[in-house]
């Protein structure tokens, strides 16, 4: 018998699927945790968090690397086989990483790995140049996540970690990318960092369920990195929350957080941008 195994008691009680997503938007929001091993993804399982995300972020918060550049397919596919093996129920997504996806037939290939290894959908980072991918993956069957704003594979193009979109023209790109992904047939939109007022007006744009990480209390979820759950982070982000801290166990801290989620009470003023 396996260490550790999905948890069937408590928790969810049935699979999620894109479909209960899409029917949760304007209705319920719903939480994400970006984890990246059997144990973690078990007890998001038994908190009822209704999506996992395997993050390139894993090069930062696993691997110790200071960008998520050095992460490799197999690094990705080796965390995608824990965190499946570990949950049964919640939505599971996958990072592409760094330059797997530059073309739609690189993505074809690294996407299918993915999906083998046990993910149910693919995240990648663009904008209009990525739309035709998108298109080409989904007309496929292969659920996409289009992530936009801040998008850490671009950091160095960014000259680091910044709040996207406070000029007019880059907000209006971001508004106008949202469109484009939800025309081609993404499932999900996932933005990062942006001020609280863009990520309202691309929550209203969308005609899919939009994720939200530092990008206000408007979206239709949010997402947060395990490591910032725990209180595991030298130097938090701005937009991230220690549940840990006010909870004391691991369980409570997840489960406080996708009950804040839900009833909107995080992200609060405190963890937004202007
Ligand atoms: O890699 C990751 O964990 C992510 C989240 C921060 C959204 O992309």
């Amino acid at each position: 018998m396996p260490y550790v195994q999905a948890d069937n008691t408590g928790g969810l009680e049935k699979k999620v699927t894109v479909h209960t997503l899409k029917k949760m938007r304007g209705n319920e929001k719903f939480a994400m945790v970006s984890l990246y091993d059997a144990p973690m993804a078990a007890m998001a399982q038994k908190c009822s968090v209704e999506a996992v995300l395997i993050g390139d972020s894993l090069g930062m918060t696993v691997l110790g690397y200071d960008s998520v550049i050095p992460v490799t397919m197999e690094q990705m596919i080796y965390h995608v086989e824990a965190v499946a093996r570990g949950n049964d129920k919640s939505l599971i997504i996958s990072d592409l990483p760094f330059m797997t996806y530059a073309t739609p037939e690189q993505a074809l290939v690294n996407a299918t790995r993915i999906m083998q290894a046990g993910a149910h959908m693919v995240k990648l980072e663009g904008s209009a140049w990525l739309v035709e991918t998108v298109r080409m993956l989904t007309e496929r069957g292969i659920p996409v996540c289009a992530h936009i704003g801040l998008t850490p594979q671009s950091v160095h193009k960014f000259g680091g970690f910044r709040v996207q979109g406070r000029e007019q023209e880059r907000a209006d790109t971001l508004v106008e990318d949202t469109k484009l992904f939800c025309e081609a047939g993404a499932d999900l939109l996932l933005v990062e960092c942006v001020p609280a007022w863009l990520g309202t007006e691309i929550t209203k744009a969308s005609t899919i369920p939009v994720v939200g990480i530092g990008a206000g209390n408007e979206t239709d979820a949010q997402v947060l990195v395990i490591n910032d759950i725990l209180g595991l982070t030298p130097q938090p982000p701005k937009f991230s929350k220690n549940f840990l801290e006010e909870t004391g166990n691991i369980a409570g801290a997840l489960q406080k957080y996708r009950d804040d989620v839900k009833s909107g009470q995080f992200p609060s003023s405190e963890h937004q941008f202007t």
